[in-house]
């Protein structure tokens, strides 16, 4: 099968690519320094390609993703780095525990109590280092740990996501930020001890590599890319792309049938492309469509386009399968198989 066959929309992945920032991540944070988090491809054919690295410890950012993970064997040790109330879901990763190391972040009583309930095991602190999102404060983390193991649970560590600082431009100032959120993370840790000590992003990966000041990245992104994180100039190629086809065109513009229902759009607009890797104006997505100028000029009905998405782990979730290519040939075909919660 070629890539000029494919149904679309299709996500296809570049498979010389996609081992390129597999690599690159795996020399600068190796083994158990990288915990790669499937949320950003969703895919566990993907993931026995981090295993294959050596990257034996995965975080997660659903139940879903935690027993997909276990079920395809990629066990060994499964970090859902979320809060988690539901019973059900819980019970259902509890029943994982019989073939997988499953830990679960926990940043409140009522949090400790449900994981608890529910016969989960292990847990980490979530602890907020400045980003408006889960964590308790650094100086209840003590007190949180101390509820957990009053629970019975085993305390691992810490864990916190510095997501704010993932796109500061001034080099100074952002390693003065991502050191003053760590500085944070560390003094929870000192009151929760364990040797778990969980941070960073694709954005971060670099400075985290510069001092180690925690145990394991969580970064996911790097493997597939989007134009958001292109901005940064990290060493990480665009492996990802939606293949769409030109199904209207007029001598203004092309539309084409890769809408917003097949591409995350909440870092904006993705960028459009023909194959041979001229670029386009895009105008603006709806459902179904991009409306699009070619640099080249005019497009013709059936033409194929590559659109690169801005944000990759919205877009992998919305499409059920990816395409493996190599050039032009589809060399594999791979189930989007951790979707859902
Ligand atoms: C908890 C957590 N850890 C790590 C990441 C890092 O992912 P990325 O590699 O996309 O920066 C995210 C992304 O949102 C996250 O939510």
């Amino acid at each position: 099968v070629k890539l000029h066959d494919l149904p679309t929309p299709a996500v296809v992945i570049d498979a010389d690519r996609l081992q390129h920032n597999l690599t690159t991540m795996a020399t600068a944070h190796p083994g158990a320094s990288l915990r790669p988090h499937v949320k950003a491809h969703k895919c566990t054919e993907l993931a026995a390609m981090q295993h294959a690295q050596g990257h034996h410890s995965f975080t997660c950012a659903t139940p879903r993703e935690v027993i997909g993970m276990a079920e395809a064997g990629w066990g060994d040790d499964l970090l859902l780095a979320n809060e988690v109330l539901d019973p059900l879901r819980l019970s259902a990763m509890a029943r994982a525990q019989q073939s997988a190391r499953i830990t679960i972040a926990v940043d409140s009583a009522d949090t400790i109590d449900a994981a608890a309930r529910a016969g989960l095991r292990e847990v980490v602190v979530d602890v907020n280092v400045g980003l408006p999102r889960c964590g308790c404060r650094p100086d209840e983390a003590g007190h949180i740990a101390d509820l957990a193991r009053g629970r019975g649970l085993l305390v691992r560590g810490v864990m916190g996501y510095e997501g704010h600082l993932m796109m500061v431009d001034d080099r100074e100032e952002h390693r003065t930020k991502v050191d003053d959120a760590i500085d944070r993370l560390l003094e929870a840790h000192e009151q929760v001890g364990g040797d778990v000590v969980s941070a960073g992003g694709t954005g971060t990966y670099h400075l985290h590599q510069l001092r180690r000041r925690v145990t394991e990245i969580q970064a996911g992104s790097y493997a597939l890319m989007d134009t958001h994180y292109a901005r940064l100039g990290h060493p990480f190629q665009q492996a990802c792309f939606v293949i769409g086809t030109v199904v209207s065109a007029t001598p203004k513009y092309a539309v084409a049938d890769v809408g917003l229902k097949a591409m995350g759009m909440d870092h904006g607009n993705p960028s459009v492309e023909t194959l041979d890797g001229n670029g386009a104006d895009v105008w603006f997505l709806s459902d179904e469509h991009v409306t699009f100028v070619p640099h080249t000029g005019v497009a013709h009905v059936g033409d194929r386009i590559r659109v690169v998405p801005a944000h990759i782990d919205p877009t992998m979730a919305m499409h059920e399968v990816a395409w493996l290519v190599m050039g032009d040939q589809v060399i594999d075909r791979w189930p989007i198989d951790l979707r859902g919660w």
